[in-house]
């Protein structure tokens, strides 16, 4: 599929069915991120790949899943990911920020797992403190993010925005996700002018 078309139907997933990720693709993700663009090309980014049975659950333990929709985002046992890349800034490499780098790399690993038929939920909202020690990560590395990986087991649509950001779940188990719509965030030129053809 172009690359455009996977970007519209990329959605953020947080319930999973429960066949494993192919170890492959997961160091194809890992490959993609490391090409990513990179600030003066530093690279200070470095990822853990999980796929450990035992590891699984404890790396669950330190995410933090949906905020909107209360105890009900959180994926429950059986559709929990099957997998997870951790997303590390070696702070040798590069004293402080390198976040664009991560956004970068992240949105390639998404983009790759989609692809292959994978969902992904990026996770910021973390419990560093537990992972690094679940994962043996050396004090000299921050953790930026997780990215939960596995096989969609929800359907996630976008809706255009009125009022409200929040995200929610219907009486369906579709997850809706409000965008801002085309001309509210494109200016042609000059700010202020807007695109007032139809959506591209
Ligand atoms: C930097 C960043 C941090 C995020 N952290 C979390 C998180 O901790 N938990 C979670 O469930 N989703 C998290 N998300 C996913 C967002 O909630 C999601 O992207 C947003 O609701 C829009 O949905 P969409 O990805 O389907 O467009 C994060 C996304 C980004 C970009």
């Amino acid at each position: 599929m172009a690359v455009y078309d996977l970007i519209l139907r990329r959605r953020t997933i947080r319930r999973f069915r429960q066949d494993p990720v192919p170890l492959n693709l997961l160091l194809q993700m890992v490959n993609a991120a490391r090409l990513a663009p990179s600030g003066a090309n530093l690279q200070p980014l470095e990822y853990v790949v999980v796929t450990d049975e035992a590891l699984l659950p404890q790396v669950f333990a330190a995410t933090r899943w949906a905020a909107y929709l209360g105890e009900e985002g959180t994926p429950k046992e059986g559709e929990r990911p099957r997998a997870y890349i951790v997303v590390l800034i070696n702070r040798r490499v590069r004293p402080n920020g390198g976040y664009h780098d991560c956004g970068a790399a992240i949105e390639n690993m998404i983009l790759v797992a989609l692809e292959a038929g994978f969902g992904t939920c990026w996770i910021g909202s973390l419990d560093k403190n537990a992972l690094r020690s679940t994962l043996d990560i050396p004090d000299d590395y921050e953790i930026d993010s997780v990215l939960a990986v596995g096989a969609p087991a929800e359907r996630a649509v976008v809706e255009p925005m009125t009022d409200s950001v929040r995200y929610y779940r219907d009486e369906e188990g579709v997850h809706h996700v409000p965008k801002r719509a085309f001309r509210e965030v494109c200016h042609l030129n000059c700010f202020g002018t807007h695109y007032d053809g139809p959506e591209p």
